[in-house]
C-alpha cells in the first residue's frame, strides 16, 4: 500500500505528473467533479489546522467524495489512552484514504505500517509536512515557469518549520538551485538537514541571519512563523518571534520579479501592506495546495485500485 510520508517518496517524474494534472484540474475542474465519488477520506488531525485540513477536505468534495474524521487528540480515543496504530487499524474499517497530522514526528510513518489504506502526512512535529511541499511546488511553477536554476531564501524558524525541511529536500533534486538559509542563531536548519541534503548533494548554500543582505539575490523568499507550540520555553519564543518582519520597505531590494512564500498561518513575519504587491504569492499558495491535494488524492486511490 502505497502512502506518503516524505515529499521524496514521490520521484521527480511523479511530481512532475501530480504538477500536469494540478494544472489540468485548474482548466477542467468539471471532469473530475465525479472521479472519487462515494469514496471515503478520513482527515485525523492531532494538532491544529485550518488550511490543510480544510484543503483536503475541499479536495475530497469536489472529487465528489466523502470526509469523515476529527480535527483535535481530545474528541478522539487517543484521549483515551489509543495507539496510532490501533487508530489507523479502526478508521481503515471505515475510510479509502487517510490524511493525518500529530505532533510527535513519525507518527504518519507508524500509522502508514499499521494502515490498510494510504496514509499521507499532513505534517510530523517538527519534521516534514510533504503536500504544503507540494502546494509549494505548484506555486514556483506557476509563477517562476519551472523548478531550475532558483536562488532561494527560507526565513525564520528554520530548526521547527517542518514546511523548510521538505521543501528543501523537493528543491534539492532541480539543477542550479541556490539556498539562502536565513535564521536566528538558535533557530538555524538542523545539521542533519545540512548534512543528509545540501552538502550531500553539492548544494551552494549560504547561512546567514540577515535577511536585507540576501534579499538582492534571490527568485523565492520563503517567509516562516516562529513555532512556539514546540518551545520549551515561552520566554525564549517571545525574544525570537520577532526576528523577521518583511516591509514594503525591505522589498525595495528584491528583483521585480522575486515571489514571496509563507505556509501561512502568519503571525507577523509579513506586514499587511505586503499583500497587495504583486510578487505576493501566499494565498495563491493555499489555493493551490487544494489542487495538488486532488490531484495525490486520485494518483494514490488509482495506485491502490480504488477508483
Ligand atoms: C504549516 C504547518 O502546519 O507546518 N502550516 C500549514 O500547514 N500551512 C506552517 C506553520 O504552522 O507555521
Amino acid at each position: 500500500m502505497r502512502s506518503i510520508i516524505d515529499i521524496l517518496d514521490l520521484s521527480t517524474d511523479e511530481i512532475a505528473e501530480l504538477v500536469q494534472t494540478a494544472q489540468d484540474i485548474i482548466a477542467k475542474p468539471a471532469d473530475y467533479a465525479e472521479v472519487c465519488h462515494g469514496k471515503k477520506l478520513a482527515t485525523l488531525f492531532f494538532e491544529p489546522s485550518t488550511r490543510t485540513r480544510l484543503s483536503f477536505e475541499a479536495a475530497m468534495y469536489e472529487l465528489g467524495g466523502h470526509v469523515i474524521g476529527f480535527s483535535e487528540a481530545q474528541s478522539s480515543s487517543a484521549a483515551k489512552g489509543e495507539s496510532v496504530a490501533d487508530t489507523v487499524k479502526t478508521v481503515s474499517c471505515y475510510a479509502d484514504i487517510i490524511a493525518m497530522r500529530h505532533p510527535k514526528e513519525g507518527a504518519p510513518l507508524v500509522a502508514s505500517r499499521a494502515a490498510s489504506v494510504p496514509v499521507i502526512n499532513a505534517g510530523d512535529g517538527g519534521h516534514n509536512h510533504p503536500t504544503q511541499t507540494m502546494a509549494d511546488l505548484l506555486t514556483i511553477y506557476r509563477e517562476k515557469g519551472g523548478f531550475e536554476n532558483l536562488t532561494i531564501g527560507v526565513c525564520g524558524d528554520l530548526k521547527f518549520g517542518r514546511t523548510v525541511h521538505s521543501l528543501i529536500n523537493a528543491m534539492s533534486r532541480y539543477k542550479g538551485l541556490k539556498m539562502y538559509l536565513i535564521s536566528p542563531e538558535e533557530l538555524k536548519v538542523p545539521s542533519y538537514v545540512k548534512k543528509d541534503v545540501l552538502k550531500k548533494k553539492g548544494i551552494p548554500y549560504v547561512q546567514t541571519t540577515d535577511l536585507e543582505g540576501a534579499m538582492p539575490e534571490l527568485d523565492v523568499l520563503y517567509m516562516t512563523r516562529v513555532q512556539r507550540e514546540r518551545f520549551f520555553n515561552e520566554e525564549d519564543y517571545l525574544r525570537l518571534k520577532d526576528s523577521y518582519i518583511l516591509t514594503p520597505d525591505k522589498m525595495k531590494n528584491a528583483k521585480k520579479d522575486m515571489i514571496v512564500m509563507h505556509p501561512l498561518p502568519r503571525v507577523n513575519e509579513i506586514s499587511v501592506a505586503i499583500d497587495d504587491d504583486p510578487r505576493a504569492c501566499y494565498f495563491k499558495q493555499v489555493l493551490n495546495g487544494k489542487y495538488m491535494r486532488m490531484a495525490l488524492i486520485m494518483k494514490l486511490l488509482k495506485e491502490a485500485g480504488t477508483i
